[in-house]
């Protein structure tokens, strides 16, 4: 399939990131000429990995994927958009229970700005039940996530967690 000339942003807070989230930009980048993996600096979630460290992860387990770039936001996601030209909000639909949350947000983004349009991309089912909070929990118990995270992030994680 062509790849559209379309510039897509994937914003999330990426901490860290997971398989979950790889699958999504692998999907995105063979359908827009290029994503940009969007890290949000001004969530209101308290980090456990530094937005360095996150991006710095990012970098590694994506470094095979030619057209991604990746950056930090801070304020409106739509003002960033239009910042970098960016058409397209990429999100991944886990399941039913993010449907609302979602549909919410891009109401909200598309009220904020009607020329930027959000797109959902169904997860992969092996990953309907993770999340980057579980894998931080199952990971400080001392728990398995191989399966869950790249080994670059089990890395990072081990670091983290006896520091
Ligand atoms: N695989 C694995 N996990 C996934 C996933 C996937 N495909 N898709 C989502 N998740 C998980 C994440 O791991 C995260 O888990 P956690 O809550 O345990 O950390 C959770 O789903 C949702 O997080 P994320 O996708 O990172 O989104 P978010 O809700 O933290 O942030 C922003 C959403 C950053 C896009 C939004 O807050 C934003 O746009 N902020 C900027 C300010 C703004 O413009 N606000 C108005 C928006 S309407």
């Amino acid at each position: 399939m062509e790849r559209k000339k379309i510039i897509a942003i994937y914003p999330g807070s990426f901490d860290p990131i997971t398989l979950g989230h790889l699958d999504i930009i692998t999907r995105a980048s063979t359908l827009f000429e290029k994503v940009i993996i969007a890290i949000a600096v001004n969530s209101e979630k308290n980090p456990m990995f530094s937005k360095d460290t996150r991006l710095k992860m990012i970098k590694e387990v994506t470094k095979n994927i030619e057209n991604i770039e990746i950056d930090k936001f801070s304020g409106l996601l739509v003002d960033y958009a239009k910042n970098k030209n960016a058409k397209v909000i990429v999100r991944g639909i886990r399941a039913l229970s993010d449907y609302e949350y979602e549909f919410n947000m891009a109401l909200m983004n598309r009220s904020l700005d009607e020329s930027i349009t959000t797109t959902f991309l169904v997860a992969h089912q092996k990953y309907t039940h993770l999340s980057s909070s579980l894998v931080r929990e199952v990971a400080s118990l001392g728990g398995n996530v191989s399966n869950l995270v790249p080994p670059f992030v089990i890395e990072e994680l081990k670091r983290k967690i006896n520091e």
